[in-house]
């Protein structure tokens, strides 16, 4: 089970229980699930509405790696979060990126911060 919090600075925050490890609920399904009031259009990863920055929930874990979509690659390239160099990196180190789109980032078992 992770923990979930939603944080926007014009709402409270909201700290959901998602339920992870089917592979296959995103980011944007919980929030929309748990009524948060995200931004989205296309829910297919080709708007770039949805755009979240991902954080551990506190200093003492290390947030697990992407993987990020394809189309979550072209994205976050066109929009200036992420570069190729850091895509490579991500790659080879499995580590994981602040930004994600929320409709193509699968919740994993880990708590989680999500900026929308
Ligand atoms: Fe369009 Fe996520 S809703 S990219």
């Amino acid at each position: 089970m992770a923990l979930v919090t939603f944080t926007n600075p014009e709402y409270r925050d909201k700290t959901v229980y998602a339920v992870a490890g089917s592979h296959t609920q995103t980011v944007l399904k919980l929030a929309l699930e748990n009524k948060i009031p995200i931004n989205f259009e296309c829910e297919d990863g080709e708007c770039g509405t949805c755009l979240v920055k991902v954080s551990s929930i506190d200093d003492k874990h290390q947030r697990m790696g992407g993987p990020l979509t394809d189309k979550e690659k072209i994205l976050l390239l066109e929009l200036g979060k992420i570069t190729k160099d850091q895509i490579e990196t991500m790659h080879v180190d499995d580590l994981p990126t602040d930004w994600r789109m929320a409709c193509q980032m699968i919740v994993r078992d880990e708590d989680i911060r999500v900026q929308y």
